[in-house]
């Protein structure tokens, strides 16, 4: 089909938006905005992309990563989209093909969209081809003029349209399949006598009729694929959108999700077949659950990777945490960075685990603190068990062997090491390490002091 590019425009403010961040890179669906036009070009073939940064183009370039296809052009001053796509130009240089021209601020563009309006271009012989939409308010949009036969005359902005012009429907997306030796020609050629003062990308549209060369427009089929983000009511209906199709998505592949209307899952988070998604969860980042796993209500996971047959239950918040197969966790479980769980292993209520590995079998049913730990495989933790793990000034690692049993309220005061097979009685303050196959205790021995109550009873005159 011959090389494509991708230039997407950004380089914008986002007034409306009414924040010190710009527009693009506000979060949506767990990504930044401009994530959505970038991988739709990706998508549908562009092997080079060009964004038009301009606002806070630092913040911009420093998602994404060098060294693949995205380029930056850096817009200065924002002089019109026929201005920022010129500012595009040199970054394209030597290249020949097509022109994909996307804004930064349309994120639920899809790229079979994109895949089939590129279609249309190459069987129309056109050297530009305009999506365009007909949503039931035209106002603010530019108005595709037509000619006889249906061919496009030109776009006329709001602004500088005449009443006549107004009452077209069929309006110009903004976004634009173009030749690239005709496209750059022609940017060279645009002035700014307009209503706007701008450099407007529209009126090359002008230029190609003029010369004889063909315009189509291509309809989208669903009017919510184009609508531009403007202010924080848009942000959220458009990422309530998203929303929808990764749910959509993931159900297709064998996820029951149980309210999707409720259930909050980024972009990108895989989930295996046959688990369940119960309302209100929040799944987000670089997630991936396995099959066969119940996720309660209210959890929030972010950035896990979690077997299969695992049991998440109501209220547990976890990040950056690895769960092998057949967990159980929660409910109100608290798993932070560095936490590991090995296959089978049950941590319960109110337990927070941090930097801590925890081996097969081993069990922290209720109330517990483990940070900075090692612990083996067949172990239980008492309730109210808790590693001190730090000083004051340093964090000190806690290392319990295999089949330790560690009774109800202990204190482990790190760096500390429990041998293997040892055990460890309830109310235990552990200051020094525990060989192997040992009863560590330490406990004021108690003192029963039989009819004291009596006695003092007595003395009150009771
Ligand atoms: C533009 C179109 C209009 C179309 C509408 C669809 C022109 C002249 N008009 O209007 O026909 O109906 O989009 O939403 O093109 N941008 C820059 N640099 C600039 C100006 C804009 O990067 O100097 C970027 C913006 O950040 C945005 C995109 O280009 O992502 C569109 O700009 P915007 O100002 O929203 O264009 P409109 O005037 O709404
Ligand atoms: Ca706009």
């Amino acid at each position: 089909m011959g090389a494509t590019a991708a230039i997407i425009l950004a380089a914008g403010k986002g007034t409306r938006m009414k924040s010190d961040l710009v527009k693009v890179m506000h979060s949506l669906g767990g990504c930044p905005m401009i994530e959505y036009p970038v991988a739709a070009a990706r998508e549908a073939g562009a092997s080079r992309i060009v964004i038009v940064a301009g606002h806070q183009s630092e913040k911009v370039k420093e998602y994404f990563p060098g060294g693949d296809e995205i380029d930056f052009a850096l817009q200065e001053e924002q002089l019109g989209t026929g201005h920022a796509v010129a500012c595009a130009s040199p970054s394209l240089e030597g290249f020949s093909g097509r022109v994909l021209i996307l804004c930064g601020d349309v994120p639920l563009l899809k790229a079979d969209t994109l895949k089939e309006m590129m279609a249309c271009h190459k069987e129309s012989g056109a050297v530009l081809t305009v999506l365009t939409s007909r949503p039931d308010n035209p106002f603010g949009y530019g108005r595709v003029v037509k000619g006889v036969g249906g061919t496009v005359l030109r776009i006329v902005e709001e602004k500088d349209a005449n009443d006549t012009e107004r009452e077209i429907r069929e309006v110009n997306s903004g976004i634009y399949c173009v030749e690239s030796g005709f496209l750059f020609d022609a940017i060279t050629h645009l002035s700014n006598d307009n209503a706007q003062g701008e450099y407007y990308l529209t009126d090359i549209v002008q230029m190609a009729a003029a010369a004889g060369l063909s315009v189509t427009s291509f309809p989208v089929s669903c009017a919510e694929e184009v609508m531009g983000v403007n202010d924080r009511g848009q942000l959220a209906e458009a990422g309530s959108i998203i929303r929808k199709r990764v749910n959509q998505a993931l159900m297709y592949a064998g996820v029951t999700i149980v309210d999707p209307s409720v259930t909050y899952i980024d972009r990108g988070v895989k989930i295996g077949k046959d688990t369940i998604v119960y309302p209100n969860v929040h799944i987000q980042g670089v997630t991936e659950i396995g099959e066969n796993c119940v996720i309660e209500p209210s959890s929030v996971i972010r950035g896990c990777r979690i077997g299969d047959g695992v049991t998440i239950k109501a209220g547990s918040v976890m990040a950056d945490a690895i769960v092998h197969n057949s967990v159980s966790i929660g409910p109100m479980a608290h798993l932070r960075p560095g936490t590991e769980l090995m296959n089978h292993v049950k941590i319960g209520n109110f337990v927070e685990i941090k930097k801590a590995f925890v081996g097969e079998d081993s069990k922290a049913s209720h109330l517990t603190y483990l940070g900075d730990a090692t612990i083996g495989k067949g172990v239980n933790i008492g309730c109210g068990t808790i590693t001190c793990n730090y000083d004051g000034i340093n964090k000190h690692r806690t290392v319990i062997e295999d089949d330790v049993f560690v009774g109800s309220d202990v204190q482990l005061v790190a760096p500390v090491t429990i041998g293997r097979n040892s055990l460890v009685a309830a109310g235990t303050t552990v200051t020094k390490d525990v060989p192997p196959d040992s009863l560590a205790i330490a406990r004021t021995p108690q003192v029963n002091k039989e009819g004291w109550v009596k006695e003092r009873e007595k003395g009150k005159g009771k």
